[in-house]
């Protein structure tokens, strides 16, 4: 059965000791559930957070890399590059890196192969805007952005992946969706997944919800029957808060 996944996005916040202070606060930490734990730092805090987390149980993964395997790409971190300092999973398409950075859903599909390849595993993100939910239109957003980055794949490479689905209106803003609007998209979601690749694959994949998660609603959103985890960012800054939300369930 899919499993259940905590993941804390810290963003660009946190230098080199911020980060290691972090880090040693949230090895200070009791985990009384069973949910898989992850935390992203900064890509340049990567390898030695990668060093401080080794056997803590808590894994150290990547906000974003590139597709290409290396070249002139000034800037950029590719797959390989990742792994090579110990990390494992990556987060891709995010929705500050869609609008800040212009991702589209194209070239998502191009770093989801090369996270593939590069046996890795992937948390794919993906959400309407606020404007599209008061529409309506808010399925027909987030359908067009799984089939368009994940639907060329075949059914075994949703082993490596993770689903994130993350209402833009809801991030860093204080508002989360409903845990009904949260249970309502994310059976759309298994129910959009089920009928391209069939229901072993859908019920396989775990499904986070991120936006505005607090230690005070994660309990209601992760008592939905769809939702698996959460990925999380202002709250994952604080060690004490983020373990509160990782016990949520
Ligand atoms: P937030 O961010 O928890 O601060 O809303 C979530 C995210 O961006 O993944």
């Amino acid at each position: 059965m899919r499993g259940q996944i905590v993941a804390g996005n810290w963003k660009m916040n946190n230098d080199l000791s911020e980060t290691e202070s972090l880090i040693t606060s949230l090895k200070a930490q009791t985990k009384t559930s069973n949910a898989e734990v992850m935390v992203a730092p900064t890509a340049t805090n990567l390898y030695s957070a990668y060093n401080s987390l080794k056997g803590s149980g808590v894994e150290v993964i990547a906000q974003n890399m590139h597709f290409a395997a290396n070249g002139a790409y000034t800037g950029e971190v590719s797959a390989s590059m990742l792994k090579s300092v110990g990390v494992q999973t990556v987060i891709l398409g995010h929705s500050e890196r869609r609008e800040y950075f212009n991702e589209t859903d194209e070239m998502l599909a191009k770093k989801i192969d090369a996270a593939l390849e590069n046996d890795m595993r992937v948390i794919f993100c993906f959400g309407e805007e606020l404007a599209d939910r008061k529409s309506g239109n808010h399925e027909n957003v987030v359908e067009s952005q799984i089939k368009n980055a994940l639907f060329h794949l075949e059914a075994d490479a949703f082993k490596s992946i993770v689903l994130a689905y993350e209402p833009v209106w809801a991030i860093g803003t204080g508002e989360t969706a409903s845990p009904e609007q949260a249970q309502d998209m994310h059976a759309f979601i298994r129910k959009t997944l089920a009928d391209k690749y069939g229901a072993d694959v859908a019920d396989s994949v775990s499904i986070l919800y991120g936006g505005s998660v607090k230690p005070n609603n994660a309990v209601e959103i992760f008592s939905k029957p769809d939702v698996d985890g959460g990925l999380i960012g202002g709250a994952s800054l604080n060690a004490e808060d983020f373990f509160a939300i990782v016990n949520a369930f």
